[in-house]
């Protein structure tokens, strides 16, 4: 496989989770913040991680520093310039892509695949402000990155077959069960799992249980690992409202519009875990 270096744009969630599996499947990886304050956030928030594993007895400390060692932060977009393979992981917004990819098809060789860790929005309309639209995919990794298996490929119309078939073998190298699902909005599992999460939050509206009691049902009941409230808390509330509007712009279903309590919390900046509170407080 020609992949060999991989660029990463943003340093949040899954910025530095991406970075994490690419560079422990032996990758060299680039992760572009874009300040030097959140590209070294990344680089200590990636030793974290490493260090945990080490603690659970799953890495070695020479495998840790090996997988430290192949992680640059770069705060230059020019930096991706010798990068065969780029995942941007940016906020969750259409214009924000939009140029980013504009801008990524300037630095990157001509060769190298841009892709996209979307959660919903349209590919084609990232791979369209490129001059190579049949190098265009998705690649949607899900949270925390490092432990969860599945990575959906996404097929843009404009992709070739070829771009899909490396972003798959690129997944498989990182130790990854790669899915292959068309360009439509939430993919296969978001928009399975989108609806059920904005209705947990309708029903803990309309009194009908708290927060607490509608976590533990699902869990205790469906056996599922998180709670929808917990469930939302990891995946961050700007996240969570930006993926249910692209699901109901696409497909205008009332039931998919963003419930009113997730857009309050947004907008007191209660966005979950990482501003330290969401539905549950994660400060102490
Ligand atoms: N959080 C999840 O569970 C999850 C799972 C899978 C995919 N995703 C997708 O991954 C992407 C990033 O989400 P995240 O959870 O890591 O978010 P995050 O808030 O942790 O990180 C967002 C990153 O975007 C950067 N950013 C913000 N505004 C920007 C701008 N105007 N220009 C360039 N960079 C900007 C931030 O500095 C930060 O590095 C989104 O597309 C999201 O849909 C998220």
């Amino acid at each position: 496989m020609a992949v060999k270096r991989i660029g990463v744009v943003g340093s949040g969630i899954m910025g530095s989770g991406i970075a994490e599996c690419a560079a422990a499947a032996g990758f060299e990886v680039v992760v572009r913040s874009r300040a030097e304050h959140t590209a070294e956030a990344m680089l200590a928030a990636l030793a974290k991680s490493l260090d945990r594993r080490v603690e659970r007895g799953k890495l070695d400390a020479a495998e840790r520093d090996a997988i430290l060692g192949r992680v640059r932060a770069v705060t230059d977009l020019g930096e991706l310039g010798d990068c065969d393979l780029v995942i941007e992981s940016v906020v969750e917004d259409l214009d924000v892509k939009r140029h980013l990819f504009t801008e990524l098809d300037r630095v990157a060789p001509e060769h190298a695949i841009l892709a996209t860790n979307t959660s919903t929005l349209p590919v084609v309309e990232l791979a369209m402000h490129t001059s190579r639209p049949e190098r265009v995919c998705g690649i949607h990794f899900f949270n925390p990155a490092p432990a969860m298996a599945l990575v959906e490929i996404v097929r843009p119309l404009t992709a070739a077959e070829a771009t899909i078939e490396e972003a798959t073998a690129f997944a498989t190298a990182c130790g990854k069960t790669p899915v292959v699902v068309e360009d439509r909005a939430g993919f296969i599992v978001n928009a399975l799992l989108f609806p059920y999460l904005n209705a947990a939050v309708r029903l803990m509206e309309q009194g009908v249980a708290t927060k607490e009691d509608i976590d533990s049902a699902m869990k205790a009941g469906c056996g599922f690992p998180m709670g929808p409230f917990e469930l939302l808390d990891l995946v961050g509330l700007d996240t969570s409202v930006a993926i249910l509007e692209a699901l109901y712009a696409e497909q205008r279903e009332p039931a998919l519009a963003p419930a009113a309590t997730l857009r309050r919390m947004v907008a007191a900046e209660l966005l979950g875990r990482k501003s330290g509170q969401g539905f549950y407080d994660y400060r102490s």
